[in-house]
């Protein structure tokens, strides 16, 4: 059966002392923690990310990059390619974040080549989708993330979908406070897993891990966890305190 995952993005924030800080917070308190029911990953900035291999036991805690580009090597100034992730010993990069995809314009296709590149370099997938605001009043939930989905994974087998871990985050609830309720989070979970079933088979979309994201804190993150299509969370601000990641870490 599928995993539970918590997953932190750490997104824009600390310095490299202050991430091995927190990364070594977070494996100490996931080692000494008794009976987890779920995998523990961080998700750091390019540049923590061989300093916070050092100080974490990569088989307890997994570590993920933010982003990929969408080339393997080359002239692309800035850029930091699926290869190089996989060099520094990280296991998984987070791709299509909604602020990726908002303030640098990524696309669908060209987040389908991001896929294809994390993958073939050895990398597990977390693969974020989610509405506006606008969007969900206009009713257009369920078009958004079948389009966002389709258009990016839909081409992969069902041998490299066992490495892709979808993250639904609705934009309007990320850093607002604002969280889904359970009700809405597990009606669209179940809606991505049916899209799964229908692409592949039940077989396919019942061990797919499907995580939820958009101000998930300890306080209604087991409220949303014990929903029956909700196998974990992708958490923003609260993961970069130790004590409230372990919060939600624990709330399986
Ligand atoms: P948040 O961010 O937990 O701060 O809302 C979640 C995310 O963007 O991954």
């Amino acid at each position: 059966m599928r995993k539970n995952i918590v997953a932190g993005n750490w997104k824009m924030n600390t310095t490299v002392p202050e991430g091995v800080e927190l990364a070594k917070a977070v494996n100490d308190a996931v080692a000494s923690a008794q009976g987890l029911k779920c995998d523990v990953i961080v998700g750091v900035p390019f540049t923590h990310l061989c300093a916070v291999k050092q100080v974490i036991d990569i088989n307890k805690v997994g570590l993920a990059a933010e982003n990929c580009a969408d080339h393997t090597s080359g002239a692309y100034t800035g850029e930091v390619s699926a290869p190089m992730v996989a060099s520094t010993g990280a296991n998984y990069v987070i791709l299509g974040h909604s602020e990726r995809r908002g303030y640098y314009n990524e696309t669908n296709e060209m987040l389908k080549t991001k896929v294809d590149l994390a993958l073939e370099a050895g990398l597990k997938v977390i693969f974020c989708c989610g509405e506006s605001l606008e969007e969900r009043e206009e009713g257009k939930v369920e078009d958004v993330i079948r389009a966002e989905i389709s258009e990016s994974l839909f081409h992969l087998t069902p041998e490299q979908w066992k490495n892709i871990v979808i993250a639904y985050e609705p934009i309007w609830a990320i850093g607002t406070g604002k969280t889904a309720t359970s009700a809405q989070a597990q009606e669209v979970h179940a809606f991505i897993r049916s899209l799964i079933a229908q692409k592949f088979d039940n077989n396919v979309a019942d061990n797919t891990t499907i995580l939820y994201g958009g101000s998930c804190k300890p306080s209604n993150a087991a409220e949303l966890f014990a929903k029956p299509d909700i196998d974990g969370g992708l958490i923003g601000g609260a993961s970069l305190k130790a004590q409230d990641f372990m919060g939600i870490v624990t709330a399986f």
